[in-house]
């Protein structure tokens, strides 16, 4: 399946649009010439991003849906199908991360978490897919993190979510592949965003601030990864290393991962 090249009125839904990667990404698109439907909670958010859009001359419109809700992402889909009748590319953006050590972390956040970032990925790709089957094309573009690569102490349900999203995107890029649909994972490593809040950041270890990457160059070069037909993308590419010393050497790289992660947390007992 070739990468997607030409954007002009194509209809993207862009989840997580409200902030951060999402908000820059759905701006990217409607530059290149996507119609785009945002999608989050923060209904306000949404709708000033749409303005925002629109005054520069491209095509949004907000959607308030709660992708933890699969009522609510069937509906809004659906109001999406009955707007737009098709959906050419789908971003899944949205998710959250709590910095928290693992006896810590109450199960009802665990919970709200894997519906959050993985089971709302699989709604909306159980929602776009028979609407690309249908054109025999489409565009499927996830969300995992490096987290999901290398396993993170101090956010280990997260890093679950994410490896999830991982192991699902390699499954269906292989089964959608010959019906026309292109599926892409990509691993941020740091984007600055209103994820990395002050309570976040108190508990990542001291210079970490210095590696972030800004929304806008994420963006660009996650697209040109789905213009070239790329299925996986960890960003910085220089993190890549990291990745494939972890597949040979995991003890290794545990170790390393988890003096640098823990050391500095005030709540780790001796
Ligand atoms: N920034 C990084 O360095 C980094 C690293 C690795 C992975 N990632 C991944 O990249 C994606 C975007 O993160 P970001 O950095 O842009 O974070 P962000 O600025 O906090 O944005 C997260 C977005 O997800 C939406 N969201 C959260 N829960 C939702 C729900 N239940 N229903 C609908 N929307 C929901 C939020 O919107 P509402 O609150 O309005 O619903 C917001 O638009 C996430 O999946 C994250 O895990 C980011």
């Amino acid at each position: 399946m070739a990468g997607l090249t030409h954007y002009a009125d194509k209809v993207s839904v862009v989840t997580g649009a409200s902030s951060g990667i999402g908000s820059e990404m759905a701006r990217q698109l409607a530059e290149k010439g996507a119609r785009v439907a945002l999608v989050a909670r923060r209904a306000d958010r949404l709708e000033a991003l749409a303005a925002e859009i629109g005054r520069k001359g491209g095509t949004a419109s907000a959607h308030a849906c709660d992708v933890s809700d699969r009522d609510a992402v069937t509906r809004c889909a659906e109001r999406i199908r009955e707007a737009h009748g098709r959906i050419d590319l789908l971003v899944n953006t949205a998710g959250y991360v709590r910095h928290v050590l693992f006896k810590d972390h109450d199960l009802e956040d665990i919970e709200r978490m894997i519906k959050t970032n993985y089971l709302g990925t699989v709604y909306w790709i159980k929602q776009a897919l028979p609407l690309m089957r249908a054109r025999g094309a489409g565009w499927i573009l996830n969300f995992s993190s490096f987290a999901g690569l290398v396993p993170q102490p101090d956010e280990a349900a997260y890093t679950a979510t994410k490896a999830a999203v991982s192991a699902l995107s390699d499954a269906i890029a292989c089964e959608f592949e010959p019906i026309g649909i292109h599926v892409m994972c990509v691993y941020p490593v740091m984007v600055q965003t209103e994820m990395f809040s002050r309570e976040v950041m108190d508990r990542m270890p001291r210079d970490s601030g210095k590696r972030f990457m800004s929304a806008d160059r994420f963006v660009a070069e996650t697209l040109r990864g789905l213009e070239r037909g790329d299925r996986h993308l960890v960003i910085p590419r220089r993190y890549r290393g990291v990745v494939i010393l972890r597949t040979l050497f995991p003890k290794l790289i545990g170790r390393k991962v988890a003096s640098v992660r823990l050391d500095a947390l005030t709540d780790v007992e001796s």
